[in-house]
């Protein structure tokens, strides 16, 4: 699509240690190419990412947070404040992710406050929603949920939403090494992109970009992220190799 930049992102969980992410680093650097081409971010535990930005100073990668607290400071006892976060030259910040949402009991509520938070510090969201549940018992065919996209944008203005990126990741896809179809990533994106037309407008509808994740990998991107909906991926397992992170880049190109 002409008017949305494609986008890779790679989220490493909680795997990687200190010298792997270094090593990392100094294999994709240099490699990537410039934002207006292909965007790239790689999001990583916290205690790595100010490492992370001083390391991609000189590349394009932009540097993205796996989690973030709703309030800028204060007494919250083990929590990133997204004030913090962009204050160490971190770019984004996924949002929602369902690891999130089921490990750590994050709700469409505390989605929004975090989404908020982000944008009103200069972060750029990426709002993970998985499948409405009430679809979820046709399983491969579940659809994306249209309530979490509304809820996790609630109070999102006009101008907020061109720094918003939503991505889809079905439960089932989720380091299953079983990805969604083209044509399944396709329908759900489009029917996220219907979601944003009536809550903006068509025209900003255009302008957002929709991700796919859930097992990505360098043999199944292409396909993928041919589709007229679909922006870019975000990559678990596979973006932890940095031969096949430049690939899925190269693909996205
Ligand atoms: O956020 C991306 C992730 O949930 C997908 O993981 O391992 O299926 O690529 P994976």
């Amino acid at each position: 699509n002409a008017t949305r930049v494609p986008f890779v992102v790679a989220n490493w969980k909680i795997n990687k240690l200190h010298a792997d992410v270094a090593d990392f680093l100094d294999k994709v650097n240099g490699k990537v190419p410039a934002q207006n081409i292909v965007e790239t971010g790689i999001a990583a535990q916290d205690l790595f990412l100010a490492d992370m930005v001083r390391a991609t100073a000189d590349s394009p990668i932009h540097i993205v947070a796996e989690n973030v607290h709703w309030e800028d400071s204060g007494a919250y006892t083990g929590e990133t404040s997204p004030k913090a976060l962009k204050d160490i030259g971190a770019k984004y910040v996924l949002i929602g992710h369902f690891e999130r949402r089921k490990f750590f009991n994050e709700t469409d509520s505390t989605v929004n406050l975090k989404v908020t938070a982000a944008l009103r510090n200069g972060l750029r969201p990426i709002i993970d929603v998985d499948e409405d549940m009430s679809t979820y018992a046709q399983f491969m065919d579940a659809e994306p949920s249209v309530a979490q996209v509304a809820a996790a944008l609630a109070g999102v203005s006009v101008d907020q939403i061109r720094n918003v990126t939503l991505a889809y990741e079905p439960t089932w896809a989720i380091g299953s090494g079983e990805a969604a179809s083209a044509v399944q990533a396709q329908k759900a994106a489009h029917l996220i992109r219907q979601t944003l037309a009536k809550l903006y407008s068509p025209v900003i509808a255009e302008q957002v970009r929709v991700l796919y994740g859930g097992s990505v990998t360098p043999e199944n991107a292409r396909e993928i992220m041919l589709q007229k909906d679909i922006d870019g991926v975000l990559v678990g397992t596979s973006a932890l190799d940095p031969e096949k992170f430049l690939q899925l880049v190269a693909i996205a190109q």
